[in-house]
């Protein structure tokens, strides 16, 4: 009796332990693609857009505000496409008005935005001067949106340094940047605190680290291979860290609010899944591109994969220490759990393959990782060169960071695709399909018990696309940059997107047809309103001069 009671414990024991370990198990080796989903999303779920600082508001010298790394990068010749900067942009700085009765006409929950740095503390540093007109203007922009039941989402650190910082120490190279960055997300909470209960603190480290320190493709254009994006990510999570900590010490308990982190991560899915060295490359991919940041936030530290293959690499370089920097036993445990919820950009897939890149070939983050990307030409890809649309790599995804980050909450802080630059159609049905099968993807994710809140498109106007200027439109509406008033149009997916809103979901194949057809119908009218718009404007010659080149800073 005794014997089988014993027995009994082991074995409830051993099946707890077995549970636990499957719960923390993604399925690499089954990828269901169901048929669309007709169903609702739960009650409560938000419903938003988004767009950021440089991106869209222009006024880039207005008012008080300082330089950022991007003012910068832009007017220098030979970085951008066609030289475009986003000194005017969609001119929202003075537009709230405007642009709060395009999310009211959408019917959104939230907006997401971010907040300059420069603009309210002009050199970067408190102690130097806070520009209280930059302040006010998020002040307005906030109000107006809480006056029209709109939920601001804010993001602290949308990619725009201020440049004192950056020619003064490096930039995020510099561990300084800690400390500049908790003192300017403390005003922040100061200021707006009361108002704004969602807070983002960096959005997609993973670009700011790679494209801005490793390949130099974006502000400030650095080209430190191997080592750039490293030492970037690493001072980038430890700022996080405090930031959250300060939110938590000082705030949490007046504000009442939540801190987190979006991230980017495209998905990885093997070539082969039932090959185990395809599973191993995809999981790779994955850990290197999300895992980076959400694995120290989550579990303390890098990924085991990223420090095992980075060492190595590192040794066969002749290297004593890796190229990657660790994180002291205080540091690590000060990091995991910084996380009150987890923001998910997510654009695209990749199928993945294993490659040995031989030492010699001169390290970089990408020939760390020891794999090539694939697509299937299949994929439709209307805009940006590197956007397939793969809509179940999303509900993949999802269901990775389930598993992986012990199923957080999730908001979805950035999903859309982009048209060309060229095409001045406001009829997107392509968009329509995109978001319509996203939206669905996300949707069966919530299904399988992956805890999403709220979902983002990305965005709500066309606006300057970073080192691809203006060539590629993301927006719900489009913006006709040509004219100086920079006008705003209805695109057809702002009147799909609106509906599935509304309905909080796909209430049924005959209702979510006949929304694709009635959103068509309405974009006609709007491209004729567009072209009547473009005459008139170049009869009163309203065209906007967009400067080309405007050097205003050498470096
Ligand atoms: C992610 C960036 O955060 C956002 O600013 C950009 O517009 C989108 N990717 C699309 O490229």
């Amino acid at each position: 009796m005794m014997l089988l009671h014993r027995v009994g414990r082991v074995c409830h024991v051993l099946v707890l332990v077995l549970c636990l370990s499957a719960a923390e198990d993604f399925d690499w080796t089954t990828n269901n693609h169901d048929s669309f989903y007709y169903g609702t999303f739960p009650n409560g779920f938000s419903w938003g857009a988004g767009g950021s600082a440089y991106q869209t508001e222009g006024a880039w010298d207005k008012d008080g505000k300082g330089l950022s790394i991007w003012d910068v990068f832009t007017h220098k010749r030979g970085k951008i496409f066609l030289n475009d900067t986003g000194d005017s942009s969609c001119e929202g700085y003075y537009k709230i008005k405007d642009d709060i009765s395009l999310m009211k006409e959408l019917h959104l929950n939230h907006y997401r935005f971010s907040i300059s740095w420069p603009r309210i503390m002009p050199t970067g540093i408190r102690s130097d001067h806070v520009n209280e007109k930059g302040v006010k203007y998020y002040d307005a922009l906030i109000d107006g949106m809480l006056e029209n039941n709109i939920t601001p989402i804010v993001t602290l650190y949308h990619w725009d340094l201020p440049q004192v910082l950056q020619d003064k120490y490096g930039g995020w190279q510099n561990i300084s940047m800690v400390n500049y960055f908790n003192d300017f997300a403390n005003l922040c909470f100061e200021r707006f605190g009361e108002r704004v209960k969602y807070w983002i603190t960096f959005n997609n480290p993973w670009s700011v680290a790679v494209e801005g320190y490793e390949t130099g493709e974006h502000a400030p254009g650095l080209k430190l291979r191997g080592t750039g994006a490293y030492r970037a990510a690493h001072h980038i999570i430890k700022a996080h860290a405090k930031v959250w900590h300060t939110y938590d010490s000082q705030w949490r308990s007046k504000q009442r609010g939540m801190v987190g982190i979006s991230l980017s991560g495209d998905w990885g899915e093997p070539v082969d899944i039932t090959n185990q060295k395809d599973i191993e490359a995809a999981e790779r991919y994955v850990q290197f591109y999300i895992g980076w940041f959400a694995t120290p936030i989550f579990h303390g530290d890098y990924p085991q994969v990223m420090k095992d293959f980075i060492g190595r690499k590192s040794a066969q370089q002749g290297l004593g220490t890796s190229r990657l920097p660790t994180f002291s036993s205080q540091e690590k445990s000060y990091i995991k759990g910084t996380g009150d919820f987890l923001g998910v950009g997510h654009f695209t897939t990749r199928y993945i393959t294993q490659k040995n890149f031989p030492s010699n070939q001169g390290s970089t983050y990408f020939t760390d990782r020891d794999i090539v990307e694939l697509v299937d030409p299949r994929w439709p890809d209307p805009g940006s060169e590197w956007l397939y649309s793969v809509p179940w790599g999303f509900r993949r995804l999802l269901n990775f960071i389930k598993t992986q980050y012990g199923n957080p909450m999730i908001f979805i802080t950035e999903n859309g695709v982009s048209e060309k630059m060229m095409c001045t159609e406001l009829c997107d049905d392509w968009r329509i399909q995109y978001l319509k099968d996203y939206i669905n993807e996300m949707l069966k994710a919530i299904r399988d018990g992956v805890n999403v809140k709220g979902y983002t498109a990305w965005s709500l106007l066309d606006k300057f696309e970073w080192d691809e200027g203006y060539s590629e439109r993301f927006g719900l509406y489009y913006v006709d940059f040509r004219n100086k008033n920079k006008p705003r149009y209805p695109k057809a997916s702002v009147q799909f997107y609106k509906r599935i809103i509304r309905s909080n979901g796909f209430p049924s194949q005959r209702e979510v047809e006949n929304w694709k057809r009635t959103s068509t119908e309405t974009c006609s009218s709007s491209n004729q309103l567009l072209a009547a718009a473009r005459r008139k404007s170049k009869e009163n010659n309203d065209h906007a001069q967009m400067p080309k080149v405007w050097p205003v800073h050498e470096v």
